[in-house]
C-alpha cells in the first residue's frame, strides 16, 4: 500500500478489518439480494441504478471507491450490467478477502486519492463511479483530494452516503464526518434519493 500516512482513517480500519470481515462472511451467506445490496431499503439503490442506465446509458466500466470487502460486485455486474468493475480498496485484509471471495474480478489495494489512471485496467475515466458508504469516513483534510481523484477517474458518480449515525448525542460517530458533496463534486446533481438512513446522489463532471 502507498502513503498510508496519509489515510487519517485507516488505523480505525485496520482496527475494525476483522470484524468487518466476519460481517460480510455474514452477509456473503445470505441470499443474493440481501449479501450483495444493503439491506435496508435496497429497493432505491436499484432506483438509482435503473435512473442512470435509462438516461444516461449502461456504464461498462466502474470503479467502486473503497469497496471493502467487495460486497456490491453483483450490483454493478446485475443491476448495471457493467462489462469490467474495478473495486478500489486501502485496507490490506480486507482488499484480500475481496480478492479470494471475487477471483474474477479486479481490486486494487490503494487509496482512493493515490490511484491513476495507470494502475486501471482500462481506459480512465470510467463510466461510472461508486461509493457506499466510503466518504463519510473520510476526515476533512483528506476529502477534497478523494472526491477530486474520483471526478478524474469517472465521468458519472453514484454517491451514497449514510444519514443516521449511531451517537445519540450529535447523530455522528466521532469517525463519520458530514461534508458537502454538492461543492465537493462541483457538478450538477442530477437526481438525489433520500430514504430514512440513506441519501443518494448522482454527479455528472
Ligand atoms: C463502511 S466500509 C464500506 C465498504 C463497501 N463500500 C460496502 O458498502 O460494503 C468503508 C470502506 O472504505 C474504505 N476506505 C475509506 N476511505 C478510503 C480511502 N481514502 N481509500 C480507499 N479506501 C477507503 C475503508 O477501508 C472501508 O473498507
Amino acid at each position: 500500500m502507498k502513503n498510508l500516512d496519509r489515510q487519517g482513517i485507516l488505523e480505525h480500519f485496520e482496527d475494525k478489518a476483522a470484524a468487518y470481515i466476519a460481517n460480510a462472511e455474514r452477509r456473503a451467506a445470505e441470499p443474493f439480494c440481501l449479501a450483495h445490496i444493503p439491506t435496508r431499503h435496497p429497493e432505491r439503490m436499484a432506483d438509482a441504478a435503473w435512473w442512470l442506465i435509462q438516461n444516461r446509458g449502461r456504464p461498462k466500466t466502474a470503479i467502486d471507491f473503497g469497496c471493502g470487502t467487495g460486497r456490491m460486485v453483483k450490483f454493478f455486474e446485475v443491476l448495471m450490467g457493467v462489462d469490467k468493475y474495478v473495486g478500489v480498496e486501502q485496507v490490506e485484509a480486507t482488499f484480500r478477502q475481496a480478492q479470494s471471495w471475487y477471483a474474477a474480478e479486479t481490486f486494487i489495494n490503494l487509496a482512493i486519492q493515490d490511484l491513476n489512471p495507470d494502475d486501471l485496467p482500462f481506459a480512465a475515466p470510467a463510466d461510472l463511479g461508486f461509493t457506499h458508504g466510503v466518504l463519510m469516513h473520510v476526515p476533512p483534510e483528506n476529502i477534497a483530494d478523494v472526491c477530486a481523484n474520483i471526478r478524474r477517474l469517472s465521468k458519472i458518480q453514484m454517491i451514497v452516503e449514510m444519514t443516521r449515525q449511531t451517537d445519540p448525542a450529535t447523530g455522528w460517530a466521532p469517525h463519520v464526518f458530514k461534508h458537502n458533496y454538492h461543492s465537493l463534486f462541483g457538478a450538477p446533481v442530477y437526481k438525489e434519493w433520500l430514504t430514512p438512513n440513506k441519501r443518494i446522489f448522482i454527479f455528472e463532471g
